[in-house]
């Protein structure tokens, strides 16, 4: 016998039969990709009502549940978090009552991946078998959540609660292997779920095996002090995450008990957490990042060229990062230069850095060995005739672009990807220096290459779609989050940075210290303040681009403290000295003395009275900025969708996870106080920098907010209305 359980017009996610003595109802989830408990699909419900329909069947004697595909589930559907607890949760909730309720043995397969609402399924299941390879795990706090779905009662009444509290808090997977080991699953099979779920349910009737619900399990004796401890730990990245603190307090209340009691606690506080402004910003930065990386009209399709081997020009810095980076990954990695010494220099970073990483345990001497072996380096630029990808990485001047980018014409083979890693030329002129711009593209990548995930794939006039789509499965091959964008000066990212620098400079100059400014960022959720940044990356690289700014952009005035900085040989870390002072062993810079009175100074000299500048302001101003420049950005077309920007300044700037991104930041304040506050402060000193992008009143005017466009809405122009 078997029966489908219908969603929308065509869809099947969950299939109803009973096996071939009829003894067994089985019930079969199958929703691609990644079997997810939609509610919106009815897929909870679903299972619920299978489950209440076989459990009411005098015939059936045990159910089994198992899933099709390539893996058993990925928990809730956070493509549903819409912040509505009364609605977002019921369904799956129903679902726990009805295997609570049923007075028939359950019994659940789980293969590949068991996480979230899934592994919580699986643990209001009676009986649990996993595939021997599968990963379980209640991953939630990760999202800024807890596990909703009683997890953090039925766990600790299964494993012992610092298991419980290990995985529950660090989020982190167990192994097949390790969940039998601590009673997580009764046992481990090989092979195909649905054979092996009916072998076990067979065994669960033979031998009259009884209904044993995790929920009526006495919690196992333990030290009360891991809840204190663990609290203690927790403490110091509570304000970045608030999930992990909050599922500590769900298993505490666990112990206490009753189940009924300590599991309404745990519902209300997830129910909170679904509406807390940071676990919104988490889960848009986990859907945004699997968003960003698709094409717009190239979606589902992929390159037929082939991504193994790999040739870098330019030996410095960002050479060799973008060198490891191919490595790690497993690509042919040739690394060329003109000089001799450049290429020995670039062989010594690249050996140090691996011995860095065996040394601090991050990687095997073998691995270490086998990238290394991937790695050849030459001055020949004949030697990149067979590479797959061909990317320049030399210094940046036009001049010296066209030369090179006329040799790589010259050698590549056909279907070559020509990349550019300019990080402020037209990609349009570059592209002109081949015969054959369409396979030509800008592959922004950002220092370290090696370590950060961002890499801004810039697509010129002509760059072909095919082109498009080789750079984003490259990006995805050597583990970087790929976000194609326009031409424009900056790009998205640093064009963005530089009005976030310019409210920063400014706040400088109306009263702030270097202090104010990055304490403020850091405890808002930067990874590192606007200045701290600048004297990283070197004082020098910002002061060259002022220099060509006041020519190009006259009417854009920037502040000249910074120069006054530079003037005086301060470049930051590599001088010792910047916004801050670099003294040996100091970690992060400490004051430099000398900033504030030349600050006072400048601002007499600007006529400004200095006032007190708060943290408020300090985020507020610059956020502003960059929500204004990020509307500019969309409105010309350089990035696709908002969601874009954010993932941009997630991966490449140390924007707060938790924060979601500037236009997510734009969505979490309304429209209407964007562009009240941007009018506001375009009035007041300096105030051309702030006055509201166009697009921003329009998308007032047809209601419309930045989450609406992620979705594929468009903002309708003058001449469409
Ligand atoms: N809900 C909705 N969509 C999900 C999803 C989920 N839980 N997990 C993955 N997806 C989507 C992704 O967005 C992606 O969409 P796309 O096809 O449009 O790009 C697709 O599924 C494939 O995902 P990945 O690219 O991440 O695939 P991988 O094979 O690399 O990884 C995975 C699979 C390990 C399951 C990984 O996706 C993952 O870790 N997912 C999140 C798991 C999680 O956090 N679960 C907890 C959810 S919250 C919950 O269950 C609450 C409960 O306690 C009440």
């Amino acid at each position: 016998m078997q029966s489908a359980v219908k969603q929308g017009k065509q869809n099947v996610f969950v299939q109803k039969s009973t096996d071939k003595t009829a003894t067994i109802g089985m019930i079969c989830l199958d929703a691609p990709p990644v079997n997810a408990l939609s509610g919106d699909k009815g897929i909870p419900q679903a299972i619920a009502a299978a489950v209440q329909e076989f459990d009411a069947d005098p015939a059936i004697k045990a159910i089994a549940i198992y899933a099709a595909g390539r893996f058993y589930s990925a928990g809730a559907d956070i493509a549903e978090f819409r912040g509505n607890p009364a609605t977002d949760a019921a369904p799956l909730r129903s679902l726990f009552e009805a295997l609570d309720a049923s007075q028939t043995p359950v019994v659940l397969a789980m293969h590949g991946v068991a996480f979230g609402g899934g592994l919580e399924v699986a643990l209001a299941a009676h009986y649990r078998i996993a595939e021997a390879k599968t990963k379980l795990g209640l991953p939630e706090v990760s999202l800024g959540l807890l596990p909703g779905g009683g997890g953090t009662q039925r766990l600790p009444r299964l494993i012992a609660m610092d298991k419980a509290v290990e995985m529950i808090i660090t989020g982190r997977p167990v192994s097949a292997a390790q969940a039998l080991e601590n009673g997580l699953v009764d046992a481990l099979f090989d092979g195909d779920a649905r054979a092996a779920v009916l072998d076990f349910a067979t065994k669960i009737i033979n031998e009259n095996k009884p209904v044993r619900r995790s929920r009526d399990q006495e919690i196992a004796a333990f030290d009360p002090a891991i809840f204190d401890t663990t609290a203690t730990k927790l403490a110091k990245t509570a304000h970045r995450n608030p999930g992990p603190m909050k599922a500590l307090d769900c298993l505490r209340e666990a112990a206490q008990g009753p189940f009924e009691r300590s599991l309404t606690f745990e519902h209300r506080a997830f129910d909170a957490l679904m509406e807390h402004p940071q676990t919104k910003g988490i889960c848009h930065a986990f859907l945004g990042e699997r968003t960003a990386v698709k094409i717009p009209g190239l979606e589902g399709q992929k390159t037929s060229r082939s991504m193994d081997s790999v040739a870098i020009i330019g030996a410095g810095t960002m050479g060799v990062g973008i060198a490891l980076a191919c490595m790690k990954a497993g690509l042919q990695t040739l690394l060329l230069d003109l000089k001799d010494e450049a290429l020995e220099r670039a062989r010594a970073n690249v050996e140090r850095q691996l011995a860095g990483q065996v040394k601090k345990g991050r990687l095997s001497q073998d691995r270490a060995d086998a990238q290394l072996a991937l790695l050849t380096l030459s001055t020949s630029f004949a030697d990149m005739g067979d590479a797959d990808v061909i990317i320049e990485a030399v210094f940046e001047d036009l001049g010296v672009k066209e030369s090179v980018f006329r040799q790589i014409d010259a050698i590549a083979k056909p279907g070559a990807l020509l990349a550019s890693n300019t990080s402020t030329l037209d990609v349009n002129l570059i592209a002109a220096f081949t015969n054959r711009p369409q396979d030509v593209v800008g592959l922004h990548f950002f220092s370290p290459a090696n370590i950060m995930r961002l890499l801004e794939i810039i697509r010129a006039d002509d760059t072909s779609a095919d082109t498009l789509l080789a750079s984003a499965e490259f990006a995805r091959k050597i583990g970087k989050v790929g976000v194609v964008v326009g031409v424009c000066d900056g790009f998205v990212g640093n064009r963005i940075f530089e009005e976030y620098l310019r409210q920063a400079y400014l706040l400088l100059e109306e009263g702030a210290t270097p202090e104010d400014i990055d304490g403020a960022m850091e405890q808002w959720g930067w990874a590192m303040g606007a200045l701290k940044v600048m004297d990283l990356a070197g004082q020098d690289i910002g002061w060259a681009i002022r220099k060509r700014r006041k020519v190009e952009q006259p009417d854009r005035p920037y502040s000249t403290f910074p120069d006054q900085i530079c003037e005086l040989g301060w470049y930051g870390q590599k001088t010792g000295r910047g916004y801050y002072n670099y003294p040996e062993g100091v970690r992060g810079g400490a004051t430099n003395p000398d900033v504030l009175p030349m600050l006072q100074a400048h601002s007499i000299a600007l006529g400004l009275i200095r006032r007190t500048v708060t943290a408020e302001e300090v985020v507020e101003r610059t956020l502003l900025a960059m929500i204004n420049e990020g509307a500019k950005i969309l409105e010309e077309g350089i990035a696709y969708r908002p969601v874009d920007i954010d993932v941009i300044y997630l991966n490449g700037y140390g924007f707060g996870r938790d924060r979601g991104g500037p236009m997510f930041q734009a969505d979490l304040m309304g429209l209407k106080t964007v562009l009240a506050r941007l009018e506001e402060l375009s009035k007041g000193r300096e105030g051309w920098a702030l006055k509201p992008a166009a697009i921003l009143y329009r998308m007032q005017e047809q209601g419309l907010s930045f989450a609406d466009l992620n979705a594929g809405k468009t903002v309708q122009t003058d001449m469409q209305e």
